[in-house]
């Protein structure tokens, strides 16, 4: 039985409905909260957008913040969070994730999220910073980011072998000033980059291994299946590498 199995056998959180985008985040989150036996979290989602882990981990009990740089986010997270009867443990605060010292109360949050933000912001290394000096010591830190070898390999698939051949080589793994994403990462450099903002990575998981690579004739016929083989290879070597992300769950030492 592996580690998500497990988590599936041993705790009662029962969050949204599990796709290949999420069952991965959601399995070693459930375990985190599994560990807090019960605790009420404090929360807080950096760069959170529209609520999709927020408002569920409201609904389990926890107090969420969300920093997001966007308006139009918060007021969607805000319409969500209320929609969902959890307006009251949902706090919105426009902000910039560098800047989350003048936003957040320092080493108050038992949980940060940082999903999907490191790879478009400025520099990553003060937010990494950031996240970590939210956290209370012993807190933990979900963060997921853009994998590069899924999009070298998605780029020469599609036959653009020079925009794969950019990526490769480039050292932050962008295509230049067109690419929607400023950098990727692999494991080490992901792991480097939390490691260096004084956090101590204890998990990382493939998310997206297979579902960005199938006909959606398959990945809509066989959702389940898809959700459980995911699962299966999310942490096994060579598959994790070549996930779409890498999530990274990593601690604030005690
Ligand atoms: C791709 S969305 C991810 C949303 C959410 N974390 C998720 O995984 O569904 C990126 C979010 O980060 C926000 N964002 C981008 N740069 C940011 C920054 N420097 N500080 C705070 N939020 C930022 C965007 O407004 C957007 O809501």
């Amino acid at each position: 039985m592996t580690r998500l199995d497990r988590v599936e056998h041993t705790t009662g959180f029962t969050g949204p409905p599990l796709t290949p985008r999420t069952a991965v985040i959601w399995s070693v989150l459930a375990a985190e909260l599994a560990r807090r036996d019960g605790d009420q979290l404090t929360v807080l989602d950096v760069g959170g957008g529209t609520g999709g882990f927020a408002v569920p981990l409201a609904r389990a009990g926890h107090w969420v913040t969300v920093v997001d740089a966007s308006p139009d986010a918060l007021a969607a997270l805000t319409r969500r969070a209320a929609e969902a009867g959890v307006a009251d443990r949902v706090r919105a605060v426009q902000g910039d994730g560098d800047a989350l010292g003048g936003l957040v109360e320092p080493a108050g949050a038992d949980l940060v999220l940082c999903h999907s933000v490191l790879e478009v912001v400025d520099d990553p290394a003060p937010v990494a910073a950031a996240l970590a000096a939210a956290l209370r010591p012993g807190g933990a830190a979900s963060v997921l980011v853009a994998g590069r070898a899924a999009a070298v390999l998605s780029r020469a698939m599609n036959g653009h072998l020079d925009v794969a051949a950019a990526l490769a080589a480039a050292p932050a793994g962008s295509a230049g000033p067109r690419d929607t994403l400023r950098r990727r990462f692999d494991s080490d450099s992901a792991a480097a980059l939390l490691g260096a903002a004084g956090l101590t990575v204890e998990e990382i998981h493939g998310v997206r291994v297979l579902a960005d690579l199938l006909p959606a004739t398959v990945a809509d016929g066989q959702p389940a299946a898809l959700v459980e083989l995911e699962r299966a290879l999310a942490a096994r070597s060579p598959y994790r590498e070549l996930a779409a992300q890498l999530h990274l769950f990593a601690r604030r030492p005690a």
